[in-house]
């Protein structure tokens, strides 16, 4: 008897088992926990430029962005195509804040240019202190976007970085959530340093998230004190009056890079922004145009459901409208794409949402999904990684959601993109509203 209880036992096991199995065969990928945070230290004299990034600037500058501790170092970037002959520089400005007892270094912001595309760039900040390099995007497509949100700084940011640096690419954009310095001061001095490496190389294009309002009340009322010091992206360029939402044009590609955590509303200055900006694009000129925002308008996440609803019935008409291609959202640790949508409808003519919050960040992943599944909800996986946008003509485009398998990455979920600008079914005017589209287009 205690023998086939033992046999039925080990019978049920195997079959209880058996889907986990089968999954195990599939695909060894054991997920692992949160990693710690890194503190990265200065190393370097108090003269010497540190957490060097660049970003770009209209279509053929580049700013140049860094902090020293001396309070007497030029804001100078000197520069040219050989290494150690600078026969070009130009002056910038700079800034420091303080936020209770932290102050900021001497933080250095210089445009230079005009510069060739496609072409690598040496350059020296200062006037002394190492040399660094960068290389320009091209002027026409094919483009490389690497795509990465709520990046942080730990052991996991550091793996997605080295992934992201193993294979070329032209421009980083990275939908909110940096440092997650949550007001402690030098972990945003730490973060300049862990991204250097990678965002003195190739212009790093950024939006806000939750982690960079740092609002205190009374005292700092308006928050993003050290994001705008840091990290200022080309607003004017683009008619923005802010520094927390603005676009810009690269080879082909319209980005716009939109703010979660300011007005949006009808009546606020984001909103008439938007429609101006949308207004002006020349699908000639840049056939792709992708928005970037923080908390998601799509999301099967159990975490941070319904966050971003409110800014979703304010302006994915606009978009919509507008036939904007991609949406890239943050916040949410894990990856999910959808379909097109529009409404919360599938929808030939609506953007894909990607959300793309699974950088590495110290808070660990968002492990829970709503079930069953949406049908609007295509992919969807907890784990860190990053996302390569290709695009590859005006009419295509190749996405690829790279999840970090500890010191190696695989490409878990891919996908041809065809853009809207070339779909016959949307090709209408983008002041004609689309009421019933009939056919269905590919992704
Ligand atoms: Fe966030």
């Amino acid at each position: 008897m205690r023998k086939l209880c033992l046999c039925l036992f080990s019978l049920l096991l195997t079959i209880s088992l058996f889907p986990l199995l089968l999954k195990a065969k599939d695909d060894d990928f054991v997920r692992q926990p949160p990693r710690r945070v890194i503190f990265t230290h200065h190393d370097r004299s108090d003269s010497d430029p540190q957490q060097v990034h660049i970003s770009l600037v209209g279509k053929d500058h580049m700013k140049v962005s860094w902090v020293t501790d001396s309070k007497h170092c030029s804001s100078l970037v000197e520069y040219g195509k050989e290494s150690g002959k600078y026969n070009a520089k130009a002056n910038g400005e700079h800034t420091s804040y303080k936020y209770f007892f932290y102050t900021s270094g001497k933080i250095h912001h210089v445009t230079i240019g005009p510069l060739e595309p496609s072409t690598t760039y040496f350059y020296r900040c200062g006037g002394s202190g190492p040399e660094f390099s960068f290389k320009t995007p091209p002027s026409t497509l094919p483009l490389d976007f690497v795509v990465v949100g709520d990046l942080g700084q730990t052991e996991w940011t550091n793996s997605t970085l080295d992934h992201i640096q193993s294979i070329d690419y032209d421009v980083l954009i990275l939908p909110g959530d940096l440092s997650y310095a949550d007001t402690h001061q030098p972990l945003w001095d730490s973060f300049g340093r862990i991204v250097e490496p990678y965002a003195s190389r190739r212009p790093w294009m950024v939006t806000e998230g939750n982690h960079e309002v740092e609002i205190f009340p009374i005292i700092y009322p308006t928050g993003f004190k050290a994001y705008n010091a840091r990290w200022p992206m080309p607003y004017q360029e683009s008619g923005s009056t802010s520094n927390l939402y603005y676009s810009f044009e690269v080879a082909g590609t319209h980005v716009i890079m939109l703010g979660s955590y300011v007005e949006f509303d009808a009546d606020s200055d984001q909103y008439k922004w938007l429609q101006a900006d949308l207004a002006k694009i020349d699908r000639k000129k840049t056939p792709w145009v992708v928005a970037l925002l923080h908390a998601p308008w799509y999301n099967t996440n159990t975490a941070h459901q319904g966050e971003g609803e409110t800014m979703r019935l304010a302006m994915e008409e606009l978009l919509y409208n507008a036939q904007v291609d991609l949406v890239f959202q943050g916040h949410v640790h894990a990856y999910e794409r959808f379909t097109r949508v529009y409404n919360n409808k599938a929808d030939p003519c609506g953007p894909i949402y990607i959300t793309i919050g699974d950088g590495g960040n110290r808070e660990g992943l968002a492990l829970s999904f709503e079930d069953p599944a949406s049908p609007l909800s295509l992919y969807r996986e907890p784990s860190f990684g990053h996302g390569r946008l290709k695009m590859v003509n005006e009419t295509h485009a190749f996405w690829g959601w790279h999840r970090n398998n500890d010191s190696n990455f695989v490409v878990k979920d891919q996908v041809w993109l065809q853009s809207l600008s070339s779909s016959k079914t949307c090709s209408k005017s983008v002041d004609q509203k689309i009421t019933s589209p009939s056919t269905k287009d590919e992704l």
